[in-house]
């Protein structure tokens, strides 16, 4: 029974968020956080890009991007991807896309 629950809560996150999740946040520091939060456009989707650079070296030793983590705070039908760079480089361009007339509010965590 209480796995079932646990089930139950998991298929409901699946179906109403649309987060991003890629690589992995173990033993990784956070390199970059910001709460990337946009108004709603009347009866339209809203699209943005959030483009973030790290630092090649991180205490000295080469840390290219290694977890990235974007949660939709709206609960709404946005989504987003990766559309440059990522895991394995030292930027990575995130694209969101709101629902129609929804507003756009997506944390993002970056791991290096
Ligand atoms: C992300 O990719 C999916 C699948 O290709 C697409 O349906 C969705 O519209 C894309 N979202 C953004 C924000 O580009």
């Amino acid at each position: 029974m209480k796995y079932f629950g646990l089930f139950l809560l998991s298929v409901i996150v699946m179906v109403e968020c649309n987060h991003l999740f890629f690589g992995t946040n173990v033993n990784r520091p956070m390199v970059y956080h910001k709460n990337a939060e946009y108004s709603s456009k009347v009866f339209r989707k809203r699209v943005e890009n959030v483009y973030v650079s790290v630092p090649s070296l991180y205490n000295g030793t080469p840390r290219p991007i290694q977890g990235v983590m974007a949660y939709d705070l709206t609960h709404s039908g946005a989504s987003a991807n990766v559309t440059q760079g990522g895991l394995g480089y030292n930027y990575i361009n995130i694209r969101m896309k709101s629902d129609r007339g929804e507003k756009l509010n997506y944390d993002i965590y970056i791991y290096a």
